[in-house]
């Protein structure tokens, strides 16, 4: 990769309503083949959107920081419930409290935003009372301006297909928590998508690492989006201004492993998580 980068960011509509969106960080000698690869992208979904944006930034002035991509473990619940029953015994070990926990998967199973429609961005929320720091709740906070580095692209590519895990979505998600799971007060993140055709979703932090549950929500289930939990609200302004801005690239990937079947991951996870306080 060369010396100067640039964020690079599609996003895609159809009526107004947001339907596609990907980025990437890369240097200027790939910017225009990248420009072309995410508007084809946009192009190739089922619905042709009738506006499609390709932002280009140069990252030439600001710090970038870098770091390993999350672990990922696939655990295998019987049905939608055991999941997200599992789901929240993850966030537990995390320090999100029951309760928050609880309202975390409320809140996503109803639609985050007003009158249950899906949000832009993710629910902030503390993790010890449940209570939503978000200002806009229909807008939420957005993660921006993270990458691969082309090394760790390949890397995780083969490990992910390794594991059978051959969907782009799981590796752009991964990315996407691992910048999550690095923001300042941040302990954990729950999501499932709002894809009706995309039941996976996940509990993500450096505690546990990206732990996928591949049955979230039910096939057809238009309700989904992020939550993220922060243990001190003193870290919000920080948190937030991470999260939208600072450049993240991601050069080292992690391990892949599993399916394992929830009571054995909890055992194991409760284990360790012993033995490491
Ligand atoms: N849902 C709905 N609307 C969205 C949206 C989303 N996910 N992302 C962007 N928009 C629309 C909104 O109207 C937004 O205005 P708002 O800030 O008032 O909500 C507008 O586009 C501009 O968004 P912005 O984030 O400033 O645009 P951008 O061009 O800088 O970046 C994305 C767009 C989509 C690339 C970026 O927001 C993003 O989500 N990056 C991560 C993509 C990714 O890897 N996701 C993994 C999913 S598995
Ligand atoms: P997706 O995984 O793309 O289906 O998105 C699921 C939900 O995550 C959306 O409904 C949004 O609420 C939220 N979301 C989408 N993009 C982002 C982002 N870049 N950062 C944080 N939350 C997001």
């Amino acid at each position: 990769m060369d010396s100067i980068l640039y964020s690079v960011r599609m996003r895609a509509s159809l009526d107004g309503k947001h339907c596609c969106g990907a980025e990437r960080i890369v240097g200027r000698d790939a910017v225009e083949q990248v420009m072309q690869e995410l508007t084809t992208r946009a192009l190739q979904r089922g619905s042709a959107p009738d506006n499609i944006v390709v932002h280009v930034d140069s990252l030439a002035n600001l710090d970038i920081l870098t770091c390993k991509a999350l672990d990922v473990t696939t655990v295998d619940c019987s049905d939608v419930m055991s999941s997200r029953s599992a789901a929240i015994a993850v966030l537990k070990c995390c320090g999100v409290s029951e309760s928050a926990a609880g309202h975390a998967v409320e809140c996503l199973r109803k639609g985050p935003a007003p009158a249950g429609a899906v949000m832009r961005g993710a629910v902030l929320m503390d993790a010890r009372t449940g209570d939503r720091y978000e200002d806009d709740k229909e807008r939420g906070v957005r993660a921006s301006r993270f990458d691969w580095t082309s090394d760790a692209l390949v890397e995780i590519r083969r490990i992910l297909e390794h594991a059978g895990l051959t969907h782009f979505r799981t590796r752009e998600a991964l990315a996407l928590a691992t910048k999550i799971a690095g923001a300042p007060g941040v302990v954990a993140e729950l999501c499932w998508s709002d894809d009706g055709d995309y039941t996976a979703g996940y509990v993500a932090s450096r505690k546990t690492g990206y732990v996928r549950f591949p049955a979230l929500k039910d096939r057809g289930d238009p309700k989904g989006g992020r939550v993220i939990f922060l243990i001190d609200r003193a870290d919000l302004g920080a948190c937030i201004e991470y999260l939208r801005s600072k450049p993240l690239l991601i050069t080292q990937a992690g391990s892949c492993r599993g399916p394992m079947k929830d009571p054995e991951y909890l055992a194991e996870l409760s284990h360790v998580l012993r033995n490491s306080e």
